[in-house]
């Protein structure tokens, strides 16, 4: 094969097993019946491996996953440019995202460059139902995916993508990697390349990588600046807000709201807060961070203070228990309380719990906790990705960029892999570059180029005052 790719030791999965008995949220797994289960009467039955809620919505599914290819005109360049070229022919790739309808058009493009895809949810709570069953049902992708699934069913998906046998991986958040690197590692000598499209699922494979145990290259998507600059900062500040207001319907203008973590999704953040009204205070650890929010005009709190002013915190740091006990015992009757970092443990929901007398659901995506001391204090999304959870998480037109920078990895993984260590590289710069480019292109805005004589003046030492 041109890529260098070392023939895969582990046995194709059969397409035509029967289901494992399962446990899961909904819905049993579901594998195409035999011939002679089908009735000429059914609809037309889907040909791919699959565990999702309801095909039923297969096309109100679609018709979302059109609407958001509207504002992906990158990703459909590259869309077309792999259904002519098909870099990723003969090749398993095993995705591990939240299934959303800007993924289902990186399936597409993924699917259009020959890869044997198999798509599974990167959290219990962000997938969108009919875009899942539009992937199986129109798309003819492999889906594994339901929104509200336990942990059992989520880590039963994780074992589906890994069953793939996959050459290349997609991780958000590295819990394939992550997997595989523990329970599963007979799987790894068929692996080529990853990718990894978080900043946590980064700092996760630095710190694998930093332990010398990393076993295969990966492509940190989210280092790109054609990724975070946008992605992390645009879109978490807009769909996390979608998400506070969808969840809530509070009126933002007035509140004091707390942002946890000033990187590019706490800046995003605070900044669209601000434009909406709120008060913003920052917390943060790191002093040039905090120097920066100072600088652009917020006011910055130890959280030990923040928890008293708050009415609504959202966390935005990619680490652990930032809001605990000791916080919550002093925030005020009434006091929101969120996250939208990657996963579940920003906010310490074991203390919360042991600090109150009960909790129940007041709106979907909304618990109550009430507390010993006789306040309320309301979790949004059992803290879990905000805008994923309780909104569409973020718009399509900066997916486009991050999507883009997933395929092209892929592409570049499937290109190059052999020659690589098992480290975790940079997007390539004229990848980053290159998205750039398609992107202004796209949005019609046109830009300078260098003049010979300016080229001249920036390259030379001796022109001084
Ligand atoms: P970043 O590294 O740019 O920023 C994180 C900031 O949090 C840093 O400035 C750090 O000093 C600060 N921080 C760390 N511990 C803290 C603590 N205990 N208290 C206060 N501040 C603290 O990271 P980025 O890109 O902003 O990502 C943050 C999280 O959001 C990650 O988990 C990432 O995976 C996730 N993410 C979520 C998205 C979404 O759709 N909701 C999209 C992109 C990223």
């Amino acid at each position: 094969m041109e890529c260098g790719i070392a023939p895969f030791r582990q046995a194709i999965p059969d397409l035509t097993a029967r289901p494992r008995k399962h446990t899961g949220a909904r819905g049993p797994l579901w594998y195409p019946p035999p011939a002679s289960e089908r009735s000429r009467n059914q609809p037309v039955t889907p040909n791919v491996k699959h565990h999702v809620a309801d095909l039923g919505l297969s096309e109100l599914g679609r018709q979302k996953i059109e609407w958001a290819d509207r504002d992906m005109p990158v990703l459909a360049q590259i869309r077309e440019r792999f259904a002519k070229e098909r870099p990723l022919e003969g090749l398993r790739i095993s995705a591990c995202l939240h299934v959303t309808t800007e993924t289902a058009n990186l399936a597409r493009t993924l699917k259009a460059g020959g890869a044997d895809l198999m798509l599974v949810a990167s959290n219990p709570l962000s997938t969108q139902d009919d875009t899942a069953a539009a992937l199986v049902q129109e798309y003819d992708i492999s889906t594994y995916a339901i929104k509200g699934e336990d942990d059992e069913t989520y880590y039963s998906h994780l074992t589906a993508a890994i069953d793939h046998a996959p050459h290349i991986t997609l991780d958000d958040g590295a819990d394939v990697i992550g997997v595989l690197h523990g329970d599963r590692r007979e799987m790894l000598d068929g692996i080529i390349g990853g990718t990894e499209e978080t900043t946590t699922g980064v700092i996760r494979l630095k710190a694998l990588e930093a332990e010398g145990k990393l076993a295969f290259p990966v492509v940190a998507v989210n280092d790109a600046n054609t990724k975070h600059m946008f992605d992390n900062r645009y879109g978490t500040g807009q769909s996390t807000l979608d998400g506070l207001m969808r969840a809530t319907n509070i009126l933002i203008a007035g509140r004091k709201c707390v942002v946890g973590g000033y990187g590019w999704c706490g800046r995003g953040l605070a900044s669209r807060l601000k434009g909406m009204g709120a008060h913003v205070i920052v917390i943060e650890v790191d002093p040039l961070a905090a120097l920066e929010a100072v600088m652009d005009g917020f006011e910055v709190l130890p959280v030990a203070e923040a928890a008293k002013e708050g009415d609504i915190f959202i966390t935005a740091t990619g680490n652990i228990h930032v809001l605990r006990r000791e916080h919550f015992e002093h925030m005020k009757d009434g006091a929101i309380i969120a996250n939208t970092g990657h996963f579940n443990v920003e906010i310490d929901i074991p203390g919360l719990e042991e600090l109150s007398d009960g909790s129940r659901e007041v709106r979907p995506f909304v618990q109550e906790y009430v507390l010993r001391n006789g306040r309320k204090v309301y979790l949004l999304a059992e803290g879990r990705l905000l805008n994923l959870s309780a909104a569409e998480g973020h718009p399509a037109a900066v997916m486009d960029m991050s999507f883009a920078n997933q395929a092209l990895a892929a592409e570049y993984m499937a290109k190059n892999a052999s020659t690589l260590e098992n480290t975790v590289y940079s997007v390539p710069a004229d990848i980053d570059a290159e998205i750039s480019r398609l992107k202004l292109a796209s949005m019609g805005v046109e830009i300078d180029a260098l003049t010979d004589e300016q080229q001249k003046y920036l390259a030379s030492w001796d022109q001084g005052t």
